[in-house]
Order: structure tokens, then C-alpha cells, then sequence
């Protein structure tokens, strides 16, 4: 088969890795890809938001199934445009992928669903929002309706900072048109955990648990990423919590999708929290996570092809998901300054100590080619994923291979999987 992949982040290189190992895999390319997905694929320069040309590029070449990998193209109907041309396409689409585009579309769907979620209310009047916050208990939780890389969620401890993040999302529009409709949340205490599965319109197969580390900082401080780090499975996400959020959670959001005629095949992500009064959504993602992605599929065991091919179909019930029995932690290494300024174009050392050492992996997140040197070209540059045993053999793995890449400005966080120590 040949295969195209859409995006080029550590997600996607990810995707790429877990393709390549398919028998049933050809020939990849990757749009627009990178430095370390070039390994697996080709990469064609064309951006994930170049429809037209995407879709021109899938025909003249016959591929043979898309897997889009990002947000935005999913959230714009890509999708739709490859079916409408009837080319293969893994993904929700547009209509489905409003579960991530936007949050009040989802909050209404859990809320409608009973489908238990934090109390909100949306807004797209910013007079009527602080009129709101008035009254309202603190903290409280201000989110822009639309995507925002993760960063359009605001904590706010005091009537004064909300007002300030309302003129922030609403007015002046620091999250561009994810700003117009505004979600004021209700603030929930607990662990979060990450749970992806593949669905195929009807039936959900969930994958192994993960955490992510969303702040820039140790101890959880600084602003809000990305992501920097992930381990998983998570200790805390319990054979009984699964069991609930399968009957509470999981089926019935599948179900309402298909109520509402939006029936959604892809990858959807459930951003749990769990709290004293159970496990709760915090949002819906309709792709992998990022760097959710790159410690569960190197635990997956199962042909990643046969199981997309398994949702286009309609069969996935019939598929059997599993996991090797171990752990898997990554370490992202930035740029420093990220998530704000940070430079670009930085030569980097060490990937040849990678080669050939199973169950060590670096993912490429923002990485180009520069001649021969491999350069830093994003915030987020590398996903350093490391296997073990359990989890604490596996973080001390994942941090052993941070030292074997070098570049002048790079940063990490040193506490990722912490709490693996409290479980
Ligand atoms: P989201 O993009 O909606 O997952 O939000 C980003 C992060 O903000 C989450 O991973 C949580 O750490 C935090 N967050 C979001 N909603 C809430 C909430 N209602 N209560 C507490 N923390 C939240
Ligand atoms: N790591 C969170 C996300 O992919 O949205």
C-alpha cells in the first residue's frame, strides 16, 4: 500500500514509525513531515492546510489511504475533501471533528448526553461573560471556544484575572477567532489522565493509558505547552475507573456523535480528570495526542494499518487491542523560551546514538535538515521515549537518552513521571 501521512510533528513521526513497521506498508510519504520522519517517508513539501494540493498530490501518486495527523486540517474538513474526491482518508470528518473545534460545541454534547463533564457556561458576549463572574465561585476556568495549541485555557484564582482573561480571549483576541465564543468552566481538583481510542463510527477500542505534563516548568509551573512529557500507563487510571468511563464516558460519547449525525471515525482522545466525585471530562481531542502518541504506540502491539483499515471498514469490533506488559516515558526536549520567543535554526548532535538500541526512540517534533545537519525549527523539538520494565525503568531510560543529544538551547523538564513515585 502507499500510505500518506498529514502533519510533521513528533506525533506524526510516531504515526510513521508505527506505519513503517506494518508489512502492509509500501511506500510513505509525509506532508510536510521532517528531519526524523524522513527516515520512514518522503517528505513533500505541502502544508497540512493545502487541500487542493493534498489531495492532488494523493491522486497523481494512488495512495492508498491518508492518515491525517493534526487539528486544524481535521477541524477544516480535509477529510470531506478527500471522500468527496473518493480517495481513502483516516480521520473524523468536519463535522465530527467539532468535538475538538469547539469546546461549547462539546460541553453542550456532554451536557445534553449526561456525560459527566465540569458545570459551565458559554459565552459570546464578553459584557455577559463578566456580568457572569460577578457571582461566580473561584477559581473558575476560561477556555476560547476554538483551537489554540493547547494554550487557550486560562486558570483564573481571582475575580481580577478573570476579567483580565476575558479582555485576553474575547477582546483582544489573543487566540484569534478561537476567542469569539468563551467557556467559563467550573474548576476541578484530581489526576489527569489521557485515554486514546480508535473509533470507527459505532464501536470504541480504547488504547493504554497516559499522562501528559502540560506547563512549561517543573512542579507543574509556568505557562501552559504543548505538552513536555508523558508516561504511561498511568498507575492511577484503575481496571475499575475503566470500567466506568467505558459505560459512563467512552460508548456514549460514540453513541451521541452518532445520534447528533455526526457519526465520528478516527482517533478520539478523552482529557480526563479524575476527581473525588469520579472521572470527568476535561476535553475532547479528535487525533493522537502529542506527546501522548509516542509512549503508546510503541507499546501497541497490533498492525496499526490493520486496525485503521478495521474503522474505515466498520469491523472494528472484531479487532483485538493490546499492549506489551511494560512502560513507556518521554521526555520533550524544547527550545528555551517555549512556549513564548525562542530561536530557530540550531544544529544538533547525537542521533546516531539511537541506532540500533530497541525500545529507545527519539521522535522528531521540530526538526529540518540543513544541509547535512539536523536543525531546531519549532518549540517543541524532540520527543525522547524510552521503554522499561515499569514505569521507574523506563523514566530512568528516557532520561539517560535526553543526555545523548546536544544543542545550545535546550530545555527539559526534569520531573516527568514524578508521580509514578506516589502510586
Ligand atoms: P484543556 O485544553 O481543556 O484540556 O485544558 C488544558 C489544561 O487546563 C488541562 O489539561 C487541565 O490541566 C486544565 N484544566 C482544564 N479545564 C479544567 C477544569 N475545569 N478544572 C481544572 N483544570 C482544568
Ligand atoms: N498532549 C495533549 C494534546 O495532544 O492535546
Amino acid at each position: 500500500m502507499k500510505i500518506l501521512i498529514v502533519g510533521g510533528g513528533g506525533r506524526e513521526h510516531t504515526i510513521a514509525w508505527s506505519v513503517a513497521k506494518s508489512p502492509k506498508a509500501d511506500k510513505i510519504y509525509c506532508a510536510p513531515g521532517n528531519a526524523g520522519i524522513a527516515e520512514y517517508a518522503e517528505c513533500v513539501n505541502i502544508g497540512a492546510m493545502e487541500f487542493d494540493k493534498l489531495v492532488a498530490f494523493a491522486k497523481e501518486k494512488a495512495i492508498d489511504l491518508t492518515i491525517i495527523g493534526m487539528d486544524d486540517p481535521l477541524a477544516g474538513g480535509i477529510v470531506d475533501e478527500f471522500e468527496k474526491e473518493g480517495l481513502r482518508v483516516f480521520g473524523p470528518r468536519k463535522n465530527a471533528a467539532v468535538i475538538e473545534a469547539s469546546k461549547a460545541f462539546s460541553k453542550d454534547l456532554m451536557k445534553k448526553y449526561q456525560i459527566p463533564t465540569a458545570a459551565y457556561e458559554s459565552f459570546d458576549d464578553s459584557a455577559k461573560a463578566l456580568e457572569y463572574l460577578e457571582q461566580a465561585q473561584f477559581p473558575i476556568v476560561l477556555k476560547a471556544d476554538g483551537l489554540a495549541l493547547g494554550k487557550g485555557v486560562l486558570i483564573c484564582q481571582t475575580l481580577e484575572e478573570a476579567k483580565e482573561g476575558v479582555r485576553t480571549i474575547m477582546q483582544e483576541k489573543k487566540f484569534g477567532d478561537a476567542g469569539n465564543t468563551m467557556v467559563v468552566e467550573e474548576f476541578m481538583t484530581g489526576r489527569e489522565v489521557s485515554v486514546l481510542a480508535f473509533v470507527d463510527g459505532k464501536t470504541v477500542k480504547t488504547m493504554t493509558s497516559a499522562q501528559d505534563h502540560k506547563r512549561a516548568k517543573d512542579g507543574d509551573q509556568g505557562l501552559n505547552t504543548g505538552g513536555m512529557g508523558t508516561f504511561s500507563p498511568s498507575p492511577f487510571y484503575t481496571p475499575e475507573i475503566d470500567e466506568f468511563c467505558q459505560k459512563h464516558i467512552f460508548q456514549p460519547t460514540v453513541d451521541a456523535m452518532r445520534q447528533e449525525g455526526r457519526p465520528f471515525t478516527g482517533i478520539l482522545f478523552f482529557g480526563l480528570m479524575l476527581t473525588k466525585d469520579g472521572p470527568k471530562v476535561l476535553e475532547y481531542n479528535a487525533r493522537f495526542g502529542d506527546p501522548e502518541a509516542q509512549v503508546v504506540l510503541p507499546r501497541m502491539e497490533n498492525d496499526i494499518i490493520e486496525v485503521i483499515e478495521a474503522c474505515l471498514a466498520g469491523t472494528l469490533s472484531d479487532v483485538d487491542l493490546t499492549f506489551e506488559d511494560n512502560a513507556a516515558v518521554c521526555v520533550v526536549l524544547a527550545s528555551q523560551g517555549y512556549p513564548l520567543a525562542y530561536e530557530k535554526g540550531i544544529p544538533m548532535q547525537g542521533f546516531e546514538r539511537f541506532k540500533g538500541k530497541d525500545g529507545y526512540y527519539c521522535f522528531h517534533a521540530g526538526t529540518k535538515l540543513d544541509g547535512d545537519t539536523i536543525v531546531t525549527n519549532g518549540g517543541r523539538v524532540l520527543g525522547i521515549t524510552a521503554k522499561g520494565r515499569d514505569l521507574k525503568e523506563a523514566r530512568k531510560n528516557a532520561y539517560e537518552a535526553t543526555e545523548w543529544i546536544s544543542f545550545a538551547n535546550k530545555y527539559m523538564r526534569n520531573d516527568i513521571g514524578k508521580a509514578i513515585d506516589e502510586a
